[in-house]
């Protein structure tokens, strides 16, 4: 009889053993409404039940020793939706924050958010102030929350900041390169995404990291966000881990690169 594999470190264990795990992990979270919808259930209990999707990832993520997890939370665009649903998103992510960031800081993780950050409602400000201050010194996976983010905005935003930095004589055009935009946006501290995960089936971007996925793998699931589970997690990973990438050179050199 085979013997089963269900158990967790021995999966995690051979993804270990099977390539790289991912340095920057990066999930566009969406399905959480049609989740809600098959079971005639409100949107909200999509959003709700997602915050377990959230946990479970977060903590094998860690295991994992992954370096960085951006989670795509709230765009832009989402501020459109009805108003009770944006309030709603809104306090169950102060409801998230309150809970969850004791057993972040016990685990090492380290919380930091993108976007428009200021455009949040108060009380979520104070929240993730408090939760980014509690968690600072932790060295492990950074949680990184994309709220009221976009890749429009973010390069948008880093275009003034570099206008204004060359207009006040800190810069001239000559000095603008690949690397010192990066260097404005809202990434800055962070390599690009090796992995972008989008759950819910959609072939989209949505706005998301428009700069930064140059040369990201994606990987996109039919699972929604809300039942996207480790399970799911390690099949991206595995999936990645099969894949060569060229960066735009031909497979030889990269070959070649990887031996020296
Ligand atoms: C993702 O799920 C959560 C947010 C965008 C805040 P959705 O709410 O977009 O769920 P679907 O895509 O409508 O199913
Ligand atoms: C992307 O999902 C944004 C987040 C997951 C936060 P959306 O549901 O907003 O994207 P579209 O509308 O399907 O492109
Ligand atoms: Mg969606």
């Amino acid at each position: 009889m085979i013997a089963l594999r269900s158990d967790d470190k021995t999966l995690q264990d051979e993804l270990k053993a099977g390539g790289s795990i991912p340095k920057h992990i990066a999930i566009i979270m969406d399905g959480n409404g049609r989740w809600a919808k098959q079971r005639a259930l409100p949107r909200v209990a999509g959003h709700r039940e997602g915050v377990s999707s959230v946990r479970d990832i977060v903590e094998a993520s860690g295991q994992l020793g992954v370096k960085c997890l951006t989670l795509y939370a709230f765009s832009t665009e989402n501020w459109k939706r009805p108003q009770q649903e944006v309030s709603t998103l809104m306090r169950l992510l102060v409801k998230a924050l309150r809970d969850e960031t004791d057993k972040l800081h016990k685990n090492n993780v380290r919380l930091t958010a993108i976007g428009d950050l200021d455009s949040l409602p108060a009380g979520v400000q104070r929240e993730l102030n408090e939760a980014f201050e509690r968690t600072k010194g932790n060295s492990g996976l950074n949680l990184n929350l994309a709220l009221s983010y976009s890749g429009r905005w973010e390069i948008t935003e880093a275009v003034k900041k570099i206008v204004a930095d060359s207009a006040g004589g800190k810069m001239s055009a000559e000095d603008i390169n690949e690397s010192l935009f990066s260097s404005y946006l809202v990434t800055a501290s962070l390599p690009d995404p090796d992995l972008l995960i989008r759950t819910g089936g959609e072939f989209r971007i949505s706005n998301f990291l428009l700069f930064q996925i140059a040369y990201t793998e994606i990987f996109i699931s039919k699972v929604y966000w809300p039942d996207f589970r480790r399970r799911h997690l390690y099949e991206a990973i595995s999936d990645f881990q099969k894949r060569e990438r060229r960066f735009g050179l031909v497979s030889e050199q990269v070959k070649h690169l990887q031996t020296l």
